[in-house]
């Protein structure tokens, strides 16, 4: 199977390394295409670094030659470019409607790309498979979390293959279209909230004493044990942090001390921000 990887920046960069190091890309061909061809050959080079799984890997040419060879196409370029990737692509979709294309553009929905298919390729949207998914960053370290949906054309056969390069840099699951808003606010933006407490715990430590990397250290494992244990626990949230807190013990008093400050009322107007902002980039 051959996947093409339309941008290759943050976010598509990503996604990549963690499959290429992964198991389900083995024996799998991966094809590149940035605008600027410097950010090819930085990509190409580091993932000649990696122990990688994959057959073959190579820069084409143009986003046309990509999506001709591709079976399927991720684009992870900025939303603003969307269009113009589908532009040049729509007539190679309109022949080949098997090809499966993977958007993660924040704020571009289904529809909007099957008009952008249509404004290019009269018609086109009516066979074309498209997913749009939402990941995060722990991309990065083959901990992402990524939500996935998809058009009426595309099969669960399509999904479920789509879906392993998606599982191979974390977990993925698939979602209504209609609850990308709430993913970004629960898991797409959510690292930024969890580096905050991190931020916040750490710096309490360093001043009462411990050495800065070693708080963070602290910080962190705790924060992966923690979500490990809520991941793999059939007790509530609720029952879990009160299991935290002995009567009279010290981790009762923080706990007061973030409810009466008001922290998980923070944390809900913080999620409802980002799900707000996401909705009006979606014109809803
Ligand atoms: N970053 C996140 O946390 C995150 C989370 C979820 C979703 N996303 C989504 O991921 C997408 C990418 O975001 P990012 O932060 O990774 O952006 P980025 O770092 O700017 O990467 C965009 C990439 O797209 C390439 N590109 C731009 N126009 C192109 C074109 N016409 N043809 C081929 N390649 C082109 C750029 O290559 P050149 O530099 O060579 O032009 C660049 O490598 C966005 O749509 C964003 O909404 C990001």
């Amino acid at each position: 199977m051959k996947i093409g990887f339309i941008g290759t920046g943050n976010m598509g960069g990503a996604i990549l390394k963690g499959y290429a190091k992964s198991s389900a890309s083995a024996g799998n061909d991966i094809l590149i295409h940035n605008k600027l061809s410097e950010h090819n050959s930085v990509m190409a080079e580091a993932m000649a670094e990696s122990g990688n799984t994959y057959k073959s890997i190579r820069i084409c040419n143009d986003n046309i030659e990509l999506a001709e060879e591709a079976d399927i196409i991720i684009i992870g370029v900025k939303p603003s470019s969307v269009d113009e990737v589908l532009s040049q692509i729509a007539p190679c979709l309109a022949k080949s409607p098997e090809k499966i294309v993977v958007s993660m553009a924040a704020g571009v929905s289904i529809a909007s790309m099957e008009t952008m298919l249509n404004e290019a390729k009269p018609g086109c949207s009516s066979s074309a498979k498209l997913i749009r998914i939402m990941p995060n960053t722990p991309a990065q370290v083959e901990a992402a979390m990524t939500a996935m949906s998809r058009n009426a054309n595309v099969s669960d056969e399509d999904f479920a293959l789509a879906k392993t390069i998606f599982d191979a840099i974390g977990r993925a699951e698939g979602v209504p279209e209609d609850m990308i808003d709430c993913v970004i606010g629960v898991s797409g933006s959510s690292p930024a909230y969890t580096y905050m407490y991190l931020e916040a715990l750490t710096k309490a430590a360093a001043a009462n004493g411990m050495e800065p990397e070693q708080a963070r250290i602290f910080a962190c494992q705790a924060v992966i044990g923690a979500a490990k244990l809520a991941l793999e626990s059939r007790e509530s949230l609720e029952q879990l942090r009160i299991n935290v807190c002995s009567p009279g013990g010290t981790t009762i008093e923080a706990v007061k001390k973030l409810q009466a400050n008001g922290f998980m009322d923070d944390v809900i107007e913080g999620f409802q921000a980002a799900v707000d902002r996401s909705k009006e980039m979606t014109g809803q």
